[in-house]
Formats: C-alpha cells, sequence, structure tokens
C-alpha cells in the first residue's frame, strides 16, 4: 500500500512538470518548434536548419536531460548548432527548463495519439 502511494506522488509530480512546462513552451517555444512540438511553428519557413522536431524518436535516442538542459540554457550555438535556437537562461529558471523538458518528453507520445485520431476520422 505504501509503495503505490509513493508510485502515485511520483505519477502527479511527473504530471505537474509536464503541465507547467507546457505553459512554458506554449508561451516561448511554440512560435518556433509549433503548437505540437513538431517543428513548424510561424517562423520555422525561415530557420535553415529548421527548429527540432520533438516527434521525432530518433532526437530521444541521441540526447539525455543534461544535454537538453545545456542547449536550451546556453542556446544552439553553446553546443555547435544553430544560433537561431536561442539562449533561454536568463529568461528561465533552471526548474523551468526542467519543466519544459519533462512535456517535451511527452511530444512523441501525443503525436502518436494525434496521428491514430486523424486515421480513424477517415
Ligand atoms: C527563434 C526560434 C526558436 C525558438 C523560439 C526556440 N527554438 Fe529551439 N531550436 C530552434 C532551431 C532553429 C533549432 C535547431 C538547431 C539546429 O539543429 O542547429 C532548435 C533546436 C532545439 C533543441 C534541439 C537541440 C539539439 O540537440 O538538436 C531543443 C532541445 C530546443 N530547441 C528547445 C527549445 C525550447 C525548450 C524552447 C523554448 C524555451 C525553444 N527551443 C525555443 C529555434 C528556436
Amino acid at each position: 500500500m505504501q509503495k503505490l502511494a509513493i508510485g502515485h506522488d511520483q505519477q502527479s509530480f511527473v504530471a505537474a512538470s509536464q503541465a507547467r512546462g507546457k505553459k512554458v513552451y506554449d508561451h516561448y517555444c511554440e512560435i518556433c518548434h509549433g503548437a505540437e512540438g513538431q517543428g513548424d511553428g510561424f517562423n520555422s519557413a525561415m530557420l535553415d536548419p529548421p527548429p527540432r522536431n520533438f516527434a521525432d524518436e530518433a532526437f530521444w535516442k541521441r540526447v539525455n536531460d543534461e544535454q537538453l538542459q545545456t542547449v536550451i540554457s546556453r542556446g544552439g550555438e553553446s553546443v555547435g548548432k544553430s544560433v537561431l535556437m536561442p539562449a533561454w537562461g536568463r529568461t528561465l529558471d533552471p526548474s523551468q527548463i526542467t519543466d519544459v523538458i519533462a512535456f517535451l518528453r511527452t511530444v512523441p507520445a501525443l503525436a502518436k495519439k494525434a496521428a491514430a485520431a486523424e486515421e480513424s476520422e477517415n
């Protein structure tokens, strides 16, 4: 029983972090990375290379949380990527960056769900 209660607490802890992260994302990241995180935001047509598509599972195999913390807080240039990926370390505090990463990790599952829903409509 005790164990179950702890499991549940952890789950709601993660869910709360994801929900806060989604707010951060919608405010600061969506304009480039897209409403669903698929790299197709309003600005994306002007960006070369394009913003990362977070639905891409290969991306998640390549990165860990520490690398994501670095690129998000210090910007693309700090890791040899595009200068068009801004540095957020002065705008977001470390816990907000942790939250936004928690949200980004939900994007592949959300994309799959959306694709399945679309298919069942046709
Ligand atoms: C002005 C447009 C823009 C905004 C706003 C933006 N990004 Fe990006 N982001 C980019 C571009 C462009 C890339 C691709 C860089 C590359 O591949 O060289 C990128 C790449 C990334 C990557 C992948 C780095 C990698 O290892 O491939 C992460 C993670 C990321 N962005 C997170 C965020 C988060 C979180 C926010 C909001 C806090 C955000 N971005 C806001 C343009 C943007």
